[in-house]
């Protein structure tokens, strides 16, 4: 009697397995049969009825059952993963030949391609780049640069003031100071940055704009070097024929000073609009740094010279690009500056 039952169990837990679809399922046989009210179970609990010699019959049979249903979960346990696998991936396929979504890069900004390219000349010559604070005061953008209290320059007028002491720079020539103060020759640096000027904005300015300051002190350096130093960065930037024009000039910190025309590369100097007809541009300030300015930091002016310079990144840019309005340069509209 009890033989048939678990006969008739075995068949019907091993037709179970086999139907079973998925993990579920299985699981669902598994505890039908095996679980703690399983029919197995149940089954198994009779035992203790049964007579001295069908004991060991029985418990033998059963034993062979539940091996059978046992290896026949596992091996159903597996057909089953497999084919959930088969069946994700099919679902989940991924077509390669679909065409992409397209991954919108970012681009260097013309200000930094010149200023990289900049950097990039200098570097080469010897130089390094120095870094000075924006937030400045008033000793290091002007006193030290022999601008004294009652130069127009600092007039608040032009000038942003967070008190009488604090500023936000009007030129980067306040990092030569700071560099001289650490640093004894000899010295070659560039400094970038930001500066800021009350300006209103229009095609040529803009309250916030960018400098390159270069400075250079060692024995013997002469009006020479800044001339060859400066031929170097604008043919690096501009082609191998431009031409410079040096033009004396006053600057507080320089002595002597020169401002520097770069000769119309769109007329060679003949008078065109981009010149305004004048064959030469404007570009940049520079002279031989004021021995009062040197041995205020500390350098003796007998014994060092040298050159600083500094130049608009804005104006080298928009030379460099034939740009004729400086606010492009600030708008972020990408038409503008995915052409570079
Ligand atoms: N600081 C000047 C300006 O903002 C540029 C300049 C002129 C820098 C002469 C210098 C220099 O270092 O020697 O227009």
């Amino acid at each position: 009697m009890i033989r048939q039952e678990i006969e008739e169990l075995r068949g019907r837990a091993l037709a179970a397995v086999a139907q079973a679809g998925s993990a579920a399922e299985l699981e669902s046989v598994r505890v039908q049969y095996f679980g703690k009210k399983g029919e197995l179970t149940a089954v198994l609990k009779q035992m203790g009825g049964l007579s001295a010699e069908e004991r060991p019959v029985i418990g033998a049979l059963a034993n062979e059952v539940r091996g059978e249903i046992e290896a026949a979960l596992e091996s159903a346990s597996a057909r089953v993963a497999d084919a959930e696998m088969t069946a994700r991936l099919e679902a989940e396929r991924i077509d390669v030949t679909l065409p992409g979504t397209a991954l919108q890069t970012g681009r260097r900004h013309p200000m930094q391609i010149v200023l990289d390219d900049v950097i990039k000349i200098f570097l080469g010559m010897g130089f390094s780049v120095a870094e000075g604070p924006e937030v400045e005061t008033t000793y290091y953008v002007f006193d030290a640069l022999n601008t004294g209290p009652d130069h127009p320059a600092r007039d608040p007028q032009d000038t942003f003031y967070f008190d009488d002491e604090t500023i936000l720079r009007t030129q980067t020539s306040s990092v030569q100071i700071r560099v001289m103060e650490k640093q004894k020759p000899p010295i070659r640096v560039i400094s970038p940055g930001r500066t800021y000027r009350k300006d209103e904005i229009d095609a040529t300015h803009s309250a916030h704009f960018h400098q390159i300051e270069g400075l250079a002190v060692d024995r013997g350096i002469t009006m020479g070097d800044l001339k060859g130093t400066l031929n170097t960065m604008m043919q690096g930037l501009y082609g191998s024929d431009v031409k410079l024009r040096f033009r004396p000039h006053h600057f507080p910190y320089t002595e002597p000073s020169a401002e520097v025309d770069l000769q119309c590369f769109a007329c060679h100097g003949k008078g065109c609009p981009m010149c305004k007809y004048e064959g030469w541009i404007e570009m940049l300030g520079s002279g031989m740094v004021h021995p009062a300015v040197l041995e205020r930091c500390g350098i003796d002016s007998s014994i060092y010279s040298g050159f600083a310079f500094g130049v608009g990144i804005e104006r080298l840019t928009l030379m460099r690009y034939k740009i004729n309005d400086m606010r492009l340069l600030y708008e972020n509209d990408v038409r503008f500056l995915r052409q570079f």
